[in-house]
This record gives structure tokens, C-alpha cells and sequence, in this order.
């Protein structure tokens, strides 16, 4: 198990309380339009994503964000292939707009270079999706590429938008 700390957030694995919080933002239409979970989002199904693997154990590993009145905000996930990974983060909408989402990544990236010694990270998202490449961008992650109409979700076909970031590249560390 792994926590990271920034200066408003625990990031700790999701448990059994958390469900009810992280179902509801989930079956929020605007949170969920360019995420590919299935919906209805059910805590059987979310219920998958609790664990206690460390941050780097092989595949998706799941984390919440959590405020210090113990507030669940959102939650990122690491898909480790050693030496790379792939992350994604999602927030309530209440959580959006305060620089969450940037200060979680930081901390997971430090986590992810620092710790991990990755030699890179990417994050695959839908093109329309303007916060979460801003977003990316400001981390210093370089748009790769975009494949136009490469899978089916959602009921349409939908491009997928690659960004990554090198550890020679982050903060030039
Ligand atoms: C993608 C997502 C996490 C981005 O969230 P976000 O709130 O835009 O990102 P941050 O938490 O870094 O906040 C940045 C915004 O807060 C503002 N902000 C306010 N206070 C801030 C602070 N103290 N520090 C930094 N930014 C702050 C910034 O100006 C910025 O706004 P802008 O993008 O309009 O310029 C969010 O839109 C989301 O959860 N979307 C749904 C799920 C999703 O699609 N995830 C992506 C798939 S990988």
C-alpha cells in the first residue's frame, strides 16, 4: 500500500466507505462523458477498484483523493507496465476548478520518477476533452498524436489523444 501526501490531499487507497461518494460522481453525466466506465456505475462494479496493491505493482491501481475533513474529491489510477504507465484522474464536479487534479498529479509523478524510476508516463484521453489536456499540458506532458476514430464508445466512434512525459523531462529531473 502507498500514500502520498500534498498540501490538501491524502492519497490513499479507496475502501468500502468511499463507495457511495465515488458511485455518485461517477454517474455524473459530466464526469463520466469522456471516461470509460460502463454506466451505470454500481458499487459492484467500483467496489473492483479497491485495493491495497502499492502504486507501481503491475496494472491499473486505483487511489483516492481525500481532503484533510476527510472528503472524497476524486481519484487518479496508475496502470503500471514496468518501465512506463499510463494514468488517469477523475474529480466530482464540486472538486473541479481549484487545482486539484494538478496537485495530485505532481505528487504522483514525483512518486512515479522519483520512486519508480519510470522512464515515462502517458495519459490517452478523448480530444474534446479540453480540461484534462490543459490540464496535462501545464504538467508538461508533449501531445504525441491522435488517433482519429480508433475505438467505439459511447455510441460513436471517438479519437484518442496520447500524452506523455519523459523523467529526463520532468522537472528536468
Ligand atoms: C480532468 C479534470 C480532472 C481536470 O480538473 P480541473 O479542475 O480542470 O484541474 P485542476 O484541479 O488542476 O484545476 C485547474 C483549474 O483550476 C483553476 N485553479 C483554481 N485554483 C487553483 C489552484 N490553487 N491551483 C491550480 N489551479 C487552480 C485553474 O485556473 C484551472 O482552471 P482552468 O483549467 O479553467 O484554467 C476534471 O475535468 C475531471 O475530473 N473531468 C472528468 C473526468 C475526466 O474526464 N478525466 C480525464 C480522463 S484521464
Amino acid at each position: 500500500m502507498t500514500t502520498l501526501t500534498t498540501p490538501r490531499l491524502t492519497i490513499r487507497p479507496l475502501t468500502e466507505a468511499d463507495l457511495p461518494a465515488l458511485v455518485a460522481y461517477r454517474n455524473d453525466p459530466e464526469v463520466a462523458r469522456f471516461q470509460g466506465w460502463p454506466l451505470p456505475s454500481t458499487p459492484q462494479q467500483e467496489r473492483q477498484l479497491i485495493s491495497n496493491s502499492p502504486l507501481g505493482a503491475a496494472g491499473w491501481v486505483q487511489r483516492a483523493l481525500v481532503t484533510p475533513t476527510g472528503e472524497l474529491v476524486g481519484d487518479v489510477g496508475l496502470n503500471t507496465q514496468h518501465p512506463q504507465a499510463e494514468l488517469g484522474i477523475t474529480l466530482s464536479r464540486a472538486a473541479q476548478g481549484q487545482g486539484y487534479a494538478q496537485e495530485a498529479l505532481e505528487a504522483l509523478l514525483d512518486f512515479c520518477f522519483s520512486e519508480l524510476k519510470l522512464h515515462r508516463v502517458h495519459a490517452a484521453i478523448d480530444p474534446r476533452n479540453r480540461a484534462v489536456a490543459r490540464l496535462l499540458l501545464r504538467l508538461g506532458f508533449r501531445h504525441e498524436g491522435t488517433h482519429i476514430q480508433s475505438y467505439w464508445h459511447r455510441g460513436e466512434w471517438t479519437d484518442d489523444a496520447v500524452y506523455a512525459v519523459l523523467r529526463e523531462e520532468w522537472k528536468r529531473g
